[in-house]
């Protein structure tokens, strides 16, 4: 199949060579192939070409006449000459059908538009946003998460998500840790594919399934100094190791395309970077399906000082690898030109069409361009009662228990006396997250309304406004800092409680893109606010709702238990409630370090050894001296309402490059519930030094109170071995620690020999 595809591939490449490209191509069937986007690609013009290669955002609106003027205009003309392959952010089966209608039947090939959308954590329903998901550790539970957002999305003409995000990420002032899997490429390499299955299914003609898109390739979670859109320096050890595997891994899964990235990696911007895109993806790993630049990355170059102008831009990106350009008009304005003039060999532009025509083929669009365009399943969205049920569970699996002091928690219902603080429990907007094109605002439950449907008497009060104007994708959170109105009457009721719910943390929309921090405490009057009420009520339960790792050491100091709880999503409120009463036993663990400060950041687990790890008694180690060198809580960490016990843990030598591991997990307190048994290795010496743990495998298992399991794992070359410095994967034999445990801090160790 893929020798004929390359043999089309030749024979076409040679055909647009000989050929005038400015004119149709007229081959009979037999002097190509039998293969229908080969053929379709030698009746293409250069200009059509071209077209296939370029994306616009979304310009019409349906309910009012074509554009006449502006940038509008242009867009709208180029679409009805063929010069459109691909629309984003136009949702809705009215909007999507009638784009579809003006490429089908007005250009001069017909071929059918591909309609691209952020399908992030749900679409109209939402689930927990990213990162908060992959607490669950339940790769089922996230792959049904991506098949909810692609049934919503693909019935409102939706075909292609630009989801998964999955870059590694160790650095909490970056905004965009919300959308990934966290720190680890082991976890976020499994979260990636499972994503990817979500959304594609195993069909990606049928209607409810949509193409997925692995972003952003690369290196862009490794933005300098947690800024958003900054350069990224990292060696081949890191590059290879820690930020390539997961997208590899959405390969092997079959994603059907890639997206680059803003940043420069190593001073080359990912859209202009052949190596990344020619030489690792699609040359080693194979990759078939296309690139999507990200937004305007292409014209971005000018400003990294790469490309000198547009015309320039377009010739690096093309030559790069970069098969379709997102909204910098780089390729539909220079491309031509560059083609012409030998800037660009018609060989790639052929590649990257074919490319782009087959993931349209897989999608069906070829058979019916209105395949996701029905409007009786269209009704079924927005409300969808599984919907709800689905993002519900997947709420409740991602809080993570921090803290539980003397059994705090869970409360019970029965309990008088509850005083909930704190603006964000009444939020109805704040836990969608940043991410949520297709949901509307005010759509979550809030932390108020889940209490309430559980019939727990309670009373409210709010404490000052988190925000003093109303919060946007767009435009910068205004926190505010100055208005106390509700401060006094919240301490003053907080005294009467018997125990005081707060509910304190970031607002939505602090992050995501562009929503870098460099301070992670809690924004505005909040943390003054906490310290207030512990001044008069020690009985504080924090529920903190947040898009990525905050510092909560003054609350683990000072607060008996905290929950974190992210942002949930549309059942947000109900999931917590279901938490705090013990409804459900937390089984969430942390994809990523909390520090203790910021200043610790970028930290996490698997990190290198020093050579002087300490602790000394002189200053000549490697520590702070006004902060400890620990997390405050660790890589893999969440408490349940349960205890489990770890025992019994035996690795043995199953081959000369593999070990089988087993452990004996138990549930000694008294509630059901579930553990993510976790393992990690040590490559003790190898001939490029080796993070001091690494996650190899875990396994979620559900116990009954007294009920113990075997746990096992296959550790094998895979997961023994590593890429040295020349990106290279090999095995050494040697020592290997195995570890196993409830995190990344807490474990029983064993060392083998192979
Ligand atoms: C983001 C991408 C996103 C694209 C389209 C960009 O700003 O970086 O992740 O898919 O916009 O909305």
């Amino acid at each position: 199949m893929i020798e004929t595809k390359k043999l089309s591939l030749f024979l076409v490449i040679l055909i647009s060579m000989i050929s005038c490209h400015k004119q149709t191509q007229n081959l009979s069937e037999t002097e190509i192939s039998n293969d229908p986007m080969v053929e379709l690609l030698a009746k293409m013009t250069l200009e059509e070409k071209i077209g296939q290669m370029t994306q616009y955002n979304g310009f019409w609106d349906s309910t009012g006449p074509a554009p006449k003027e502006g940038d509008a205009k242009e867009k709208y003309d180029h679409l009805k000459s063929g010069r459109v392959g691909s629309m984003l952010n136009v949702s809705g089966v009215k909007e999507v059908r009638k784009l579809q209608e003006i490429a089908v039947k007005e250009t001069r090939l017909g071929i059918p538009i591909i309609f691209g959308l952020d399908v992030i954590h749900g679409h109209k329903t939402l689930a927990p946003i990213p990162l908060a998901e992959v607490a669950s550790w339940d790769l089922d539970a996230i792959e049904q998460s991506a098949r909810m957002g692609a049934e919503e999305a693909s019935a409102r003409g939706i075909n292609w998500t630009f989801a998964p995000m999955v870059d590694i990420s160790r650095d909490a002032r970056w905004g965009r840790v919300m959308e990934g899997a966290g720190e680890d490429p082991y976890l976020g390499s499994l979260v990636g594919k499972a994503r990817v299955r979500g959304f594609q299914g195993t069909d990606l003609s049928k209607n409810n399934t949509i193409a997925a898109t692995a972003k952003h390739f690369a290196g862009y979670g490794f933005a300098e100094s947690g800024r958003d859109y900054n350069a990224a320096d990292v060696g081949t050890v890191t590059l290879f190791n820690t930020i390539l595997p997961p997208f590899k891994a959405c390969v092997d899964e079959n994603v059907a395309t890639v997206m680059n990235a803003f940043n420069t990696l190593n001073g080359i911007p990912a859209t202009g970077d052949e190596y990344l895109q020619r030489d690792i993806l699609k040359g080693e790993w194979g990759f078939e399906g296309f690139i999507i630049s990200d937004w305007g990355s292409g014209a971005e170059m000018i400003a990294h000082g790469f490309a000198k102008d547009l015309e320039h831009a377009a010739i690096l990106a093309a030559n790069a690898g970069s098969d379709m350009d997102m909204e910098s008009y780089a390729f539909v304005k220079h491309l031509a030109t560059a083609v012409d003039s030998g800037h660009v060999d018609i060989k790639h532009i052929d590649d990257s069409v074919l490319r782009i025509l087959r993931i349209k083929e897989a999608l069906g669009l070829f058979d019916d361009p209105y395949r996701y365009c029905d409007k009786e399943r269209e009704k079924t969205v927005p409300y969808h009662e599984d919907h709800a049920t689905l993002v519900r569970d997947m709420a409740k699996k991602s809080i993570v228990l921090l803290k539980n002091e003397d059994r705090t928690l869970p409360l019970s219902t029965e309990q008088k006396n509850i005083v909930v603080i704190g603006d964000l429990a009444q939020e109805k907007t704040s836990p969608l997250g940043s991410w949520r094109i297709g949901s509307d605002d005010g759509t979550a439950i809030s932390v108020i309304e889940g209490l309430e449907a559980k019939d727990v008497k309670f009373k409210y009060k709010s404490g000052p406004a988190l925000i003093s104007q109303p919060a946007s994708f767009i435009n910068e959170v205004i926190i505010n800092k100055d208005d106390r109105t509700g401060f006094d009457a919240a301490v003053k009721a907080a005294k009467k409680a018997d125990v005081v719910v707060m509910v304190l943390g970031e607002h939505g929309f602090q992050s995501g893109e562009g929503r870098s921090r460099t301070d992670l405490g809690f924004p505005g009057m909040q943390q003054e606010l906490l310290e207030a009420v512990k001044e008069v009520n020690d009985n504080i339960v924090l529920v903190v709702m947040s898009g990525r790792p905050l510092v909560l050491t003054w609350a683990e100091e000072n607060v008996p238990a905290i929950v974190q709880a992210w942002q949930l999503g549309t059942e947000s409120g109900n999931a917590i409630a279901d938490v705090l009463f013990g409804e459900y036993n937390p089984s969430g663990k942390l994809p990523m370090t909390f520090p203790r400060d910021v200043g610790q950041v970028p930290i996490y687990y698997n990190k290198l050894n020093t050579g002087r790890p300490g602790p000394s008694d002189l200053v000549f180690w490697s520590h702070y001296i006004d902060e400890s060198n620990n997390p405050l809580y660790p890589f893999g960490y969440g408490l349940s309402y349960t205890q489990y016990k770890y025992s019994g843990l035996k690795a043995v030598a199953s081959g000369p490059k593999s070990i089988t591991v087993d452990l004996t997990v138990s549930n000694v307190g008294e509630m059901a519930g579930e553990e993510v048994v976790q393992l990690y290795i040590q490559d003790k010496v190898a001939s490029v030094s080796r993070p001091i743990k690494e996650l190899k495998g875990f396994e979620k298992i559900m116990l009954q109170p007294g009920e113990s399991k075997v746990v096992s794992f296959e550790l094998t070359e895979q997961e023994l071995g590593f890429f040295n410095t020349k990106g290279t994967f090999i095995f050494e034999p040697g020592e290997f620690t195995v570890m196993v445990g409830p995190n990344s801090r807490d474990l029983s160790t064993t060392t083998i020999e192979l």
